[in-house]
């Protein structure tokens, strides 16, 4: 059985039936508002049935594949297996020659989020919109505590989530430290559905946390069964690698990336890492970038340490010779933190993404359009830090992870979908085509070929850091939740009808570690007991 009874449902506001064409969409791309999307014909929405059967597809999990029908009923997936049978009241989809598996979960995305004085363009609804159209039909998206107050955070985050039109769970970001920070972690965990904090290794001055602050949030992490994330970068050193940068006369995009090498990413994971060990907590890396930071987690593992290393799209398939483009505006599209690397690095994490070393794919999908990205114009350290990828991570991973024959089709349910539902603890009722699961399904078609431009996106930036890219691999009907929201390239859409997921602390990264704690304490042989010397 699934434990169904500790997920709240979010009244749904407002109730807005929405249908959304590919070209109805393209060309809009102001901030604010559904209607900039514009309406489509809505009429056929009422049709999409509460029963739904995906007939003669290839149905893979995370272990498994084999030629099955899947019958759906009221969201829920109630039947997997050969010829099921039903009546007239059934939609039926077709999905002879083509794999049938669990939508996609991007683990790392930052929707709404007010950051480098702008607020991402993409909005809840517009993000969860294209991220649907890719084929991902839930992401884990990162509360800010407002002030340092966790509570009004996550108030603040649910109430930008209000127009959600998919699934959706909260990390938390830890950007300070005291005992109401404490105790409100605590109520995160037991009430609110939280089981992940983010520690910032960089950006001085802001979100930056010191070691101490670190050692005792991977402490109360432990304690609450909740997993401790790092972006690690060494802050100090990214500050005074942008001093050199601005000394050199260096002001561009390409600034960016050359004040914050590799080496300050090594540095901060192999430190997370260590502390990490030295606390005896299970530790996850966000946004891998580098062969630097990629080789500490392999080193880590191969001691036996739990580090999970999470490697974005970016960082696995572009370089840096973006960021010295001519053109601002096209170089400033590339600039996140940490930076896209040098050709090379793409290639090793491709390789550790497809030995485990690194586990699952995010996106850190974060969106600015140009007007915002060129804050920076005379000065890198002041263009808005995020690309997008919510719509692109699934086509993209499949084409260059499955198509180049570097994975195997069970592997790419595993590092786009299950994996991430394991590590937050929402699986099997995400992540699985299972009997019981949520009908959040999608068909891909891998003989069909898929084009990606900013003009048919459907996030609202006027931008796509994957422009003109084709690949085999499309994603031709998304499934949430047992509704057809994608199909024939037109998005079906309702604002209000994603639900919060709460995730229950104790993943199964954290077994056992109450054993090595007590193996630990025995291998200290101390405190010895000594009697006085008799003199
Ligand atoms: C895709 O190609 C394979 C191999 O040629 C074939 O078996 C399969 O039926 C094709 N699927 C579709 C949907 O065309
Ligand atoms: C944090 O915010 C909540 C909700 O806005 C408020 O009730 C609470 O008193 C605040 N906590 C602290 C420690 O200021
Ligand atoms: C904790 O919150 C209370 C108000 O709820 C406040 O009076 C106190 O100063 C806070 N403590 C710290 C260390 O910020
Ligand atoms: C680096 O990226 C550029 C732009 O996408 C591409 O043309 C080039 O082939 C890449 N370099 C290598 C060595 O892959
Ligand atoms: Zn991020």
């Amino acid at each position: 059985m699934l434990p169904r009874t500790m997920f709240k449902h979010f009244s749904p506001f407002p109730c807005v039936f929405l249908v959304l064409s590919t070209f109805l969409v393209s060309g809009s791309h102001q901030i604010s508002g559904f209607g900039d999307f514009g309406y489509g014909d809505s009429t056929d929405f009422g049709l999409s049935s509460s029963k739904l059967l995906i007939k003669g597809g290839t149905v893979v999990n995370a272990h498994h594949k084999e030629v099955a029908d899947v019958y759906i009923e009221d969201g829920i997936i109630a039947s997997i297996r050969s010829n099921i049978k039903v009546s007239d009241d059934v939609t039926v989809i077709d999905a002879t020659g083509k794999y049938v598996m669990p939508g996609g979960i991007d683990p790392h995305t930052h929707l709404a989020m007010e950051f480098m004085g702008s607020e991402t363009i993409d909005d809840f609804f517009s993000g969860q919109a294209a991220a649907l159209a890719g084929g991902t039909t839930m992401h884990i998206d990162f509360v800010l505590p407002v002030n340092g107050n966790l509570t009004a955070g996550f108030e603040k985050y649910l109430r930008k989530a209000k127009n959600s039109c998919m699934d959706y769970g909260f990390h938390m970001a830890i950007t300070k430290w005291d005992e109401n920070v404490s105790k409100e972690m605590e109520i995160m965990v037991r009430d609110k559905g939280i089981n992940s904090f983010k520690f910032f290794m960089a950006y001085k001055g802001s979100f930056m946390v010191n070691d101490e602050l670190l050692l005792q949030g991977f402490e109360r992490c432990k304690a609450l069964g909740a997993l401790a994330m790092v972006h690690a970068e060494n802050g100090d050193g990214v500050a005074a690698g942008q001093k050199r940068m601005i000394d050199l006369g260096i002001t561009g995009p390409e600034g960016h990336a050359l004040s914050r090498p590799p080496v300050l990413e090594g540095e901060a994971t192999a430190r997370a890492i260590r502390l990490a060990r030295f606390v005896n907590s299970p530790l996850y890396v966000v946004h891998v970038m580098s062969i630097d930071a990629m080789e500490e987690i392999a080193k880590a593992q191969k001691e036996g340490q739990r580090v999970i290393g999470e490697p974005v799209v970016s960082g696995l398939i572009l370089n840096d010779s973006w960021l010295w483009h001519p053109d601002f505006t096209i170089a400033a599209m590339y600039v996140m933190s940490p930076p896209i690397r040098k050709s090379g690095h793409d290639k090793a994490l491709q390789a550790a993404l497809s030995t485990g070393v690194l586990q699952l794919v995010g996106t850190d999908h974060c969106t600015f359009n140009m007007e915002q990205k060129s804050l920076g114009l005379e000065d890198f350290r002041k263009i808005p830090n995020g690309v997008n990828g919510m719509e692109e991570r699934m086509p993209l991973v499949w084409d260059t992870m499955v198509e180049s024959g570097q994975i195997s089709v069970t592997d790419f349910v595993r590092i786009t979908s299950t994996e991430c539902a394991r590590v937050f603890n929402i699986y099997p009722r995400k992540g699985a085509i299972l009997v019981g699961s949520d009908a959040d399904i999608i068909i891909l078609n891998p003989n069909a070929t898929f084009e990606i431009t900013k003009d048919s996106h459907h996030s609202r930036t006027d931008t796509n850091v994957y422009e003109g890219r084709k690949g085999k691999g499309k994603i031709e009907v998304t499934i949430s939740r047992g509704k057809v929201v994608w199909e024939n390239g037109k998005l079906k859409v309702e604002a209000g009808a994603g639900r919060y997921i709460k995730m229950p602390p104790f993943s199964y990264v954290f077994d056992g570690i109450e054993k090595a704690d007590s193996a630990y304490l025995s291998s200290l042989h101390a405190p010895v007991h000594r009697h006085r010397a008799s003199t």
